[in-house]
């Protein structure tokens, strides 16, 4: 028997008994007669001592010889502690050692193994395995299983059955580039691992399973961001005979759970908000509502005076920053710089202070009277001590930079405490979207999501106005979830897929399973999905998912500790049929 007790769980109440201990070794401190050893293991800390005159001298020996994150087992007696450690919950006790066995050696690890490490973002990647031991990364992990159970347990209760599909498929679009897979016994052709189980689970529905969930790993070729991994998991889910209503009440019944049952937090009904509306107060999708600093438009104020980058914008709008009147004329110049990066991209901002005895002073006093400015502080809601800062410019672009300037205020301000929860369902997206680049039109969710009634018709005639029943779940500014209701016709499928570019023969080589199988009997059904690895990271309080997954890709994509990518062998290469010129 390796232990009789963890590392984390020794108490007065053990006092006299004989324990069996086995764990890492943390910290070692040596006082000539007497050493104390800490012992670590996933529960915790316990302290052991090696004592000359109490056991022996050899023993003390031995001790000596350990070296940081040697691997023991140890066998003796939990005694009272002299001096006690209230930091800790053994800290009342200790194990007087009577023997101890190494059961490996170590190298000194290239960091240290505490909260507060030394070991630097790359290194730590490279030996992830030390990074685990860690207790930030360990509670990161056991806190993902928690949540996981938890929801495994509410799904299945609801009725929900869990089936896996393949990952070995065909391309489905979820609008990154696939990673591919090639077949050695098919040559030149390839698999496609899955954006999504998409297709597979609208085709469970075909076959009758009318409540279906999996957590499920999904592979997306795309730019890494802080809340993005090449491969990531969702909790995936599909329902039949359901419309939107039965959705999002099934999902926010599912984000209730988890919020009571991993945070003690309950939620009544979650706020609701169309695409059109969080675009326009927000100017974001998915907009953190945890704190003001709405939007206001300053077309119809703003132009038509002599101010004439206001007069040629396609929109004016503003927010006005909470007490952001102390900021001295250096720090709102800093902020100019900061909305003026390539990043955010405005071409300036102009402010407008919001002074305690009801005056404004704004950057461009020279156009505006004090009633004009009076009545821009009204738009955006400014009060006294307010800073109001204004963008313009086109549209979409404006709206995007002044979102980023007031997720970057609020993160200044401290206003997104991580503590607390306020999750939207954002309603009503648009059913496609213009790719500025190619000037087409391609599905903003993807392209097996249905019109809302009736507006098929407008397809050809304003396909930018044409509504989804398409929705996204977010919670404190972030998407964690996102769905539809399905397309589960035959025609009206081929009518989407005509309208976004493909062919009648393109759409049958790609997606004639899926069209077959709509002859079939198939139900109305819908579903969604949420990023497990997202959710996970922000009820964790934090916005970075990597540090919820245990072999987390870096930032370009690279395993760093398995060295992955790599090349393949030149065999390997010939027996897959491919060719690389190098
Ligand atoms: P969608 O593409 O919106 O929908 O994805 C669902 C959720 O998955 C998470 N997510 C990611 N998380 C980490 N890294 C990524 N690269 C990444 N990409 C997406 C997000 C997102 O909200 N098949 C549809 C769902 C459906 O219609 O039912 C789908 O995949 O939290």
């Amino acid at each position: 028997m390796y232990r009789s007790h963890n590392c984390g769980e020794l108490r007065e109440s053990h006092i006299s008994q004989g324990v069996t201990l086995s764990g890492w070794v943390h910290k070692i401190r040596d006082k000539g007669f007497v050493a104390w050893v800490d012992l670590r293991d996933r529960y915790g800390i316990t302290q052991l001592v090696f004592d000359e005159d109490r056991t022996s001298s050899e023993l003390l020996e031995q001790a000596r010889n350990l070296g940081r994150e040697f691997v023991v087992q140890v066998r003796g007696e939990v005694i009272e502690r002299a001096s006690k450690n209230p930091n800790i919950p053994t800290g009342n006790i200790e194990v007087l050692v009577e023997e101890v066995v190494v059961l490996n050696e170590s190298q000194t690890p290239p960091f240290t193994i505490e909260d507060e490490t030394d070991g630097g973002e790359d290194i730590r990647m490279k030996y992830r395995y030390l990074d685990i031991r860690r207790n930030p990364v360990k509670d990161s992990l056991i806190f993902r299983s928690k949540v996981t159970m938890e929801v495994r347990k509410y799904l299945s209760e609801e009725g929900f059955i869990e089936v896996e599909t393949p990952y070995l498929i065909k391309s489905t679009p979820e609008g990154a580039r696939d990673f591919v897979v090639p077949s050695r016994m098919n040559e030149g052709q390839f698999y496609a691992l899955p954006q999504s189980p998409q297709t597979f689970k609208q085709l469970l529905m075909v076959g009758g399973l009318d409540k279906y969930f999996q957590i499920v790993k999904c592979f997306r070729d795309e730019d890494l961001r802080a809340d993005r991994q090449p491969e990531f998991t969702q909790i995936d889910c599909e329902m039949a005979f359901v419309e939107q209503e039965d959705i999002l009440s099934a999902f926010e019944g599912l984000t209730k759970h988890l919020l009571h049952e991993i945070k003690g937090v309950d939620i009544e009904t979650f706020p609701r908000m169309t695409y059109d509306e969080a675009m326009k107060r927000y100017g974001n999708d998915k907009p953190d509502i945890r704190f003001g600093m709405e939007f206001g438009e300053l077309n119809d104020i703003a132009q038509h005076k002599a101010f004439n980058v206001f007069n040629s914008a396609e929109l004016v709008v503003g927010i006005a920053v909470p007490g952001g009147n102390s900021f001295t004329r250096k720090e709102i110049d800093k902020l100019t710089d900061w909305v003026k990066r390539p990043q955010v991209g405005a071409l300036g901002m102009v402010y407008c202070r919001s002074n305690d005895d009801g005056s404004f002073k704004s950057s461009v006093d020279k156009f505006y009277s004090q009633e004009d400015l009076s009545k821009w502080a009204e738009r955006m809601g400014a009060k006294a001590g307010d800073l109001m800062c204004i963008l313009s410019g086109e549209q979409n672009k404006v709206r995007a930079q002044l979102s980023a300037l007031r997720m970057e205020m609020a993160e200044r301000l401290g206003l997104r405490n991580p503590e607390e929860f306020a999750p939207l369902w954002v309603i009503d997206f648009p059913l496609l979207e213009l790719d500025e680049e190619t000037g087409h039109y391609h599905a903003m969710h993807h392209p097996f999501t249905s019109p809302k009634p009736g507006q098929l018709e407008l397809l050809d005639s304003e396909p930018g106005a044409v509504r989804a029943n398409a929705y996204d779940l977010v919670l404190n500014g972030n998407e964690i979830g996102g769905g539809s209701i399905r397309i589960h016709d035959k025609e009206t499928q081929a009518v989407m897929f005509k309208h976004l570019g493909f062919t009648p023969e393109e759409a049958k080589a790609q997606f004639g399973f899926l069209m077959d199988a709509f002859q079939y009997g198939a139900p109305p059904h819908g579903g969604i999905a949420f990023g497990l690895d997202r959710l996970v990271a922000i009820l964790g309080g934090q916005e970075t998912i990597r540090d919820f997954i245990a072999f987390p890709k870096n930032n370009s994509g690279r395993d760093v500790m398995i060295d992955a990518p790599s090349p393949i062998d030149s065999a390997q290469l010939k027996e897959l049929n491919l060719k690389i010129d190098l």
